[in-house]
């Protein structure tokens, strides 16, 4: 068998909006964005979203709306992908990283709490981006309350959550991005629905969307669709340097279709990673399998196995290659920020600075997991991470019988 990453579900539906719009002959931001964004607006349950070509973008340009601007700091997750730190650089920002929960390995609130309280510099922290690992929120009632304590605004990382959602103090079900004033999804290719390559930002705040919409497209106060195809005229006025963030019609017409199964590929998903979870029970010893917290709901975008070394004679990267051998192919999110040269040597972390995100991330290996993976592929990778573990887990010394003749060697132990 031979098993990606990630395999895309790309029906007949996403193929003829596609070529519906090839066929209008207006290709980049028009009236499939705008349905796009009205439709993810409504599946969200926000007033406000701005398509764009990346998830990346979309935290840029909300540290920007916020009001991050060179010299301030921003608190970002240590075990997260570069872009979430990265766009505090591009604004001349100071990321300042902060350890993960061991269980859920989001944002540790309270490792945000003595981050705060240990920030010795000129820099005001502005701003703090928690990350929905995987598609588990990151513990929001406390992460908020942190924020609002000390004036931060909440950006939430949403590139793997869609859907999730989590429990708040009174015991409500909210939806991510319902509860902080932005919130960037991504559609990148292996993302829970995709375009390609695109994200949005969802806001609460409709100033906020506006400046976001607005350094999207170059500062411009008008897109090309309402100065030519709107009954508009040719003017416009650049009201700030902007960026190049727009999404274009093609993409959008594949995310509206992907957008209308995004509970279904969700359903889904969650079937597999239960599937793993009840599978991979028999080898407890060796594997530690992902676990949602009651009151949260996770869109398994990543189904995260950690090893457990000290019982298995072969490391992580020998299990990922052991099971290459087998036709899988596995991935690990992430090394931590703290441990890459740039991050290491700009800003001197050490490992010991983040010592949950320093152990955990080391036996850490995410399966695949994709809403068109069948329940054989589920079932064959089960057995395959089973038999690697079994054929390397530390033997157990057992008295000896004979002399010189270990018991599991003379047949004793079966093996
Ligand atoms: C946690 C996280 N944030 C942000 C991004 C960036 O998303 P995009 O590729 O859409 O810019 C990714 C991409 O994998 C991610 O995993």
């Amino acid at each position: 068998m031979n098993i990606p990453y990630f395999r895309p579900s790309i029906g007949t539906e996403e193929k003829e909006r596609v070529r519906a719009v090839l066929d209008s002959g207006w290709l980049t931001s028009g009236t499939a964005v705008a349905e796009f964004e009205t439709k993810f607006a409504e599946f969200i349950g926000v007033p406000h979203a701005v398509a764009l070509n990346s998830c990346t973008a979309g935290l840029h340009l909300s540290l920007d709306a916020v009001g991050v601007r060179a010299g301030d700091a921003v608190l970002v997750p240590t075990m997260t992908f570069g872009a979430t730190a990265a766009v505090v650089r591009h604004l001349g920002g100071r990321p300042i990283l902060v350890d993960c929960d061991p269980e859920t390995l989001t944002m540790d609130p309270s490792a945000l709490q003595s981050a705060i309280e240990n920030w010795r510099s000129d820099s005001a922290i502005k701003a703090v981006i928690p990350m929905h690992y995987g598609g588990q929120m990151a513990d929001m009632n406390r992460v908020s309350n942190i924020a609002a304590k000390h004036s931060l605004s909440v950006i939430e990382d949403a590139a793997h959550a869609l859907p999730a959602s989590f429990k708040d103090s009174d015991g409500a079900w909210k939806s991510v991005g319902t509860t902080s004033p932005l919130a960037s999804f991504s559609f990148y290719a292996n993302k829970c629905i995709t375009t390609g390559e695109g994200g949005m930002v969802t806001s609460l705040d409709s100033d906020l969307a506006d400046r976001v919409r607005t350094m999207s497209l170059h500062g411009l106060s008008k897109s090309a669709w309402t100065r030519f195809e709107n009954k508009g005229s040719w003017y416009y006025d650049i009201v700030e340097p902007g960026y190049k963030y727009n999404l274009t019609d093609l993409a959008a017409a594949i995310g509206i279709a992907q957008l209308g199964k995004a509970n279904e590929f969700c359903a889904r998903r969650t079937e597999i990673a239960r599937g793993y979870t009840q599978q991979l029970a028999g080898c407890a010893e060796w594997i530690e399998t992902p676990r949602v917290r009651s009151d949260r709901k996770s869109s398994w975008h990543i189904y995260g196995i950690r090893l457990n070394l000290d019982q298995l004679t072969i490391d992580r990267a020998e299990f990922i290659q052991k099971l290459r051998g087998r036709g899988i192919t596995c991935s690990v999110h992430w090394m931590p920020l703290h441990l890459h040269p740039y991050y290491r040597t700009q800003y001197r972390y050490q490992e010991s600075d983040f010592p949950v995100a320093s152990r955990e991330w080391m036996r850490m290996l995410s399966l695949p997991i994709f809403p068109s993976m069948t329940d054989s592929e589920v079932d064959y990778i089960c057995t395959s991470v089973l038999e690697v573990a079994e054929d390397h887990r530390v033997r157990k010394i057992f008295p000896v019988r004979q002399e010189g003749i270990p018991m599991h060697q003379n047949g004793a132990h079966g093996d």
